[in-house]
């Protein structure tokens, strides 16, 4: 897919042979709350990381976790996977992906939704996509005084049965005193409207300091999570574009850039992997959902 063929509803930048931020990258990230990187990560990377990540697919067992998985486990299982996988790796399903007997309806690999969230400290491959220098410098270039590697997830939006992802903030999940989220979206293989690409409403992480919404650890059951609104007024779509992305873009937001995805109705799948910055500069409170144990503490690059 050649980027030239592509609307062009947000500023774009080659960035293949990226060194560091120009001024026109930065501006572009603060009017629009993103930056559309094509060509950062050469393919090989992307290879490489779709690579161990089917390795993992292939050796992780759905039997072993089947009160997690079952269609009619028990709830508090599933919640206690979840909220306590901040800092291994954890495999979660699509909706629908296991029988009442808790059996896989589909093969695994085409039935994940994603992996996360720590994966890039513990996997040397992962590791080494997710400290590539150019994350780095694009970090501190944004603004980040001391960026922490808080979370990374590998999605699959698989072919037919990869669901939607309704509007939302990335800030909700991953909540800092300022507000200091910044994600890293890699395309591993084409993002095209087909199959599912990010859509995204260029400035709409401007006018308020907090997401819409957080979520966080129960006050009543820090094993469980719950959503707290801050702001009931629905996202004003109208004026959201598509961010088609070729493999090796990256797409680099705000974690107040409010923005989602269609379901993959088409017959390929759509991988992608992110990863979630904070600034060590800012407050990290005790009852956001991702926490680390003491002897794993959040490092940088
Ligand atoms: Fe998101």
């Amino acid at each position: 897919m050649a980027v030239a063929d592509q609307p062009q509803a947000i500023q774009r930048f080659d960035a293949r042979d990226f060194t560091h931020l120009s001024e026109d990258m930065k501006t572009a990230f603060d009017r629009d709350g993103i930056l559309v990187l094509d060509g950062l990560v050469p393919g090989d990377m992307c290879n490489a990381l779709k690579a161990r990540t089917m390795e993992m697919v292939e050796g992780f067992n759905a039997d072993d976790h089947s009160s997690v998985f079952s269609s009619v486990s028990e709830a508090h299982a599933s919640d206690e996977y979840f909220m306590s996988s901040g800092h291994t790796t954890r495999f979660f399903f699509e909706e629908g992906a296991f029988d009442s007997a808790g059996a896989l309806t589909k093969p695994k690999e085409l039935a994940l939704n994603k992996i996360g969230h720590a994966m890039h400290d513990i996997d040397p491959v992962y590791d080494r996509f997710s400290r590539q220098p150019a994350f780095k410098e694009i970090a501190e270039g944004l603004g980040h005084q001391s960026p922490l590697l808080l979370q990374t997830m590998y999605i699959f939006k698989q072919p037919h049965i990869g669901g939607e992802v309704k509007c939302h903030q990335d800030s909700t999940y991953l909540w800092t005193e300022p507000q200091t989220c910044l994600a890293f979206w890699v395309a591993i293989e084409d993002a095209t409207l087909e199959n599912g690409c990010l859509w995204g409403i260029p400035g709409g992480h401007k006018g308020h300091e907090r997401p819409k919404e957080r979520f966080k650890r129960s006050d009543e059951n820090p094993n469980k999570g719950a959503h707290e609104m801050i702001d009931p007024s629905p996202f004003d779509e109208s004026g959201k574009v598509a961010l088609e992305a070729p493999k090796g873009t990256v797409l680099v937001f705000n974690g107040l850039f409010p923005h989602l995805s269609a379901a993959n109705t088409s017959d390929k799948s759509r991988h992608a992997y992110t990863l979630h910055l904070i600034d060590g500069a800012a407050h990290y409170p005790d009852n956001n959902w991702l926490q680390r144990p003491a002897d794993m503490p959040l490092k940088g690059f």
